[in-house]
């Protein structure tokens, strides 16, 4: 079967389609630079500006009729409310105007399936962060459990807030990283790590503070890095070692920075477990959407109209992973 993925929970228009063996037949994606944060309804407005072209452009990648395709998978959720109405909005027509089945799937779910189809691993544990979410998961009983998760906002979040005071164009994340690389000198900053749960408003606040006294930029980045980044690591190592798991697997937005890559790299060899990270799929895009689709699908999940509709607070472990045996 062949599924036709559609992203749009913020900045992302994404379209991805895939097959049932994980063959990806196109990926097209529009990304939304605002100059300061995301705003809800420029960022859905943007969404349906570019939502026709993706489409188009998807199946042209793939030589694929719209008719070819068997499943219109979207996320659901979680996401700004204004750009999943758009996304659910668009995939409702096309499902009803083509007659193909549809299938709303959650965001955190579908980062954490691409990994798993790109890695080859089958029973990971999870470092999943991105804009909004920072999380530590394990499958136990048919459920992403989180073993531990932010307090507050999400890693890039606070990067992203970090970037856009003191300038930096959004998303900052990787301009952080780039600065991160000339930093010599280690500034102290606020470590929070309250059991397995982590918060990132503290460090925020404390390098915006550090910047502002005249602390060169690419120490702050170096150090603002290095400090959450160790905190991510510990909670992830206290779980592996616990679970005493074989594989882990870094997904979500963050997960393009190659020092986190690097540090939790280093601490999974040290426990003998193998690491991986989705390259090309670490950030939000449609494909993960379409598999994530045909996983339900060839599950046996089917949606009706009144099971579209969106939940901007969806979370990971709201999702019964009915796939996995
Ligand atoms: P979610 O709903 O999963 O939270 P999202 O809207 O945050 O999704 P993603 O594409 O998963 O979207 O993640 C975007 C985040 O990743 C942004 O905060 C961005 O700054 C961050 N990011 C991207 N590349 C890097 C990088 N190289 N280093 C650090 N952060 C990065
Ligand atoms: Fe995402």
């Amino acid at each position: 079967m062949i599924s036709l993925g559609i992203e749009g929970t913020a900045h992302t228009t994404g379209i991805g389609i895939i097959d049932s063996k994980g063959e990806v037949l196109a990926d097209v994606r529009s990304i939304y630079k605002p100059a300061a944060g995301i705003h809800p309804r420029e960022a859905a407005q943007f969404i349906s500006d570019h939502i026709r072209e993706a489409v188009d452009g998807a199946l042209d990648e793939s030589n694929l009729n719209i008719l070819d395709i068997d499943l219109i998978s979207f996320s659901q959720g979680p996401g700004m409310g204004p750009c999943l109405r758009t996304v659910a909005t668009a995939s409702r027509a096309l499902s009803l105007y083509y007659k193909i089945p549809i299938m709303g799937v959650n965001h955190c779910v579908a980062h954490i399936e691409i990994g798993k189809l790109m890695s080859g691993f089958s029973d990971p544990l999870i470092l999943y962060v991105s804009g909004g979410n920072t999380q530590i998961l394990k499958l136990k009983d048919s459920r992403y459990r989180i073993f531990g998760e932010t307090l507050d906002i999400g890693i890039g979040n606070m990067l992203d807030k970090f970037g856009r005071s003191v300038g930096l164009k959004h998303p900052a994340g990787p301009k952080i990283e780039e600065l991160a690389k000339k930093g010599k000198e280690y500034i102290e900053l606020p470590y929070v790590v309250k059991g397995t749960d982590l918060s990132f408003s503290g460090v925020l606040t404390a390098a915006i503070q550090k910047f502002k006294s005249d602390f060169n930029l690419e120490d702050v980045c170096f150090s603002l890095q290095e400090t959450s980044f160790s905190m991510l690591v510990e909670v992830t190592e206290r779980a592996l070692a616990h679970l005493k798991m074989k594989e882990v697997l870094l997904t979500g937005g963050v997960g393009n920075n190659k020092r986190l890559q690097d540090m939790l790299k280093l601490m999974a060899k040290e426990h003998g477990a193998k690491f991986q990270v989705p390259i090309n799929y670490c950030s939000d895009n449609g494909v993960m959407i379409a598999w994530l689709g045909i996983l339900m699908y060839n599950s046996k999940v089917r949606q009706e109209l009144k099971d579209t509709v969106i939940n901007q607070r969806f979370r990971t472990d709201d999702v019964e992973v009915v796939w996995v045996k």
